[in-house]
């Protein structure tokens, strides 16, 4: 009997202690959270800054584009208002530099042409599969909402700040975080094979090659030619891909809170003059005697 408990505690220890083992080992491979940016387009009157999404765009398309397919935008969109404020002819110019598939013609077959405005983003692959060959099993995914897609459990009590502040961000956060994320892997980590150190990535090891280094991209206003810079234009213009409504939704968020104040003020005093006679007789407040009811 005796042995029979001690046996039973010693097991209860060893599962605690190696579930706690393995919580520990668990958080070493949660990535930290992505340090937030400053952002032109947060809080309630923030706006995409045009020139930066035009740089952002540049970055997708000489680097990201080659791997990572952004099928949700269409050419045209380059020229939408509140967004990198490009001409409707420098969008079309910029079609007519991709290649893209249309068919099938009268002999059944497909075929390339040069793209027209209205045509959406060609991917840089045919299908997964042809991705995962050309890139040694990993996937690139679809940039169209990798913005909105990838957030962030930020815990207690952020969660509730970032509702009052509207912190909105960790999107382009995440995508800052993981092009300047790349380091050395600390001693004593195991690289899988094909895979890359990422401070920022969950488990740490991406199977994307680091895709920037300093002075890769060409800006022509001066801006800094730096992979932090670069992560960030890059991560603006993706914010903007997902969500390209943003500006308008804030400014019409923001009119409906005039409209709502000026229209609470208009009831205040509506309410007043409507009143204003009967709370202005003392006699209604006065309880009545029975006597009065009886006519
Ligand atoms: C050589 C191909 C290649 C290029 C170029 C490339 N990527 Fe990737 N990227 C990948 C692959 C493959 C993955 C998937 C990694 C994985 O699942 O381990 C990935 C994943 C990512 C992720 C993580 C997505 C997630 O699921 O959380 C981000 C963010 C990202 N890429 C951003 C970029 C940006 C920004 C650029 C351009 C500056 C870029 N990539 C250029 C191949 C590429």
């Amino acid at each position: 009997m005796y042995r029979h408990r001690s046996f039973m505690i010693a097991s209860v220890l060893a599962a605690v202690l190696s579930s706690t083992a393995s919580l520990t080992a668990y958080a070493q491979d949660e990535p930290p959270n992505p340090p937030m940016q400053q952002w032109s387009f947060s809080g309630p009157f923030g706006q995409y800054d045009p020139e930066q999404l035009q740089r952002g765009f540049k970055v997708y398309r000489e680097v990201c584009s080659t791997c990572h397919s952004l099928k949700l935008l269409s050419f045209r969109n380059l020229a939408d208002p509140g967004g990198p404020s490009f001409t409707e002819a420098q969008a079309a110019a910029i079609a007519a530099t991709f290649q893209v598939t249309d068919g099938p013609n009268d002999k059944g077959a497909m075929f390339q042409r040069p793209g027209k405005i209205s045509d959406y983003f060609p991917p840089p692959f045919a299908n997964d599969q042809a991705a995962r060959a050309a890139l040694g099993g990993g996937l690139p995914p679809d940039m169209s909402d990798l913005a909105k897609a990838r957030s962030y459990d930020e815990g207690f009590p952020w969660f509730i700040v970032d509702a009052f502040t509207m912190y909105n961000e960790q999107g382009p956060d995440y995508i800052h975080a993981i092009i300047t994320g790349f380091t050395n892997a600390p001693a004593g980590f195991s690289q899988p094979p094909g895979t890359y150190y990422n401070t920022y990535f969950p488990g740490h090891a991406i199977k994307m090659p680091p895709p920037l280094h300093d002075g890769q991209v060409q800006y022509t206003d001066g801006t800094p030619q730096t992979v932090d810079q670069y992560g960030r234009d890059v991560a603006a213009f993706l914010m903007w891909a997902s969500e390209p409504k943003l500006d308008e939704r804030k400014r019409l968020g923001f009119q409906v809170m005039i409209f709502l104040i000026v229209f609470s003020g208009l009831l205040y005093f509506t309410k007043k003059k409507v009143w204003h006679d009967v709370e202005l007789h003392p006699e209604l407040e006065k309880p009545r005697a029975p006597t009065e009811y009886q006519h």
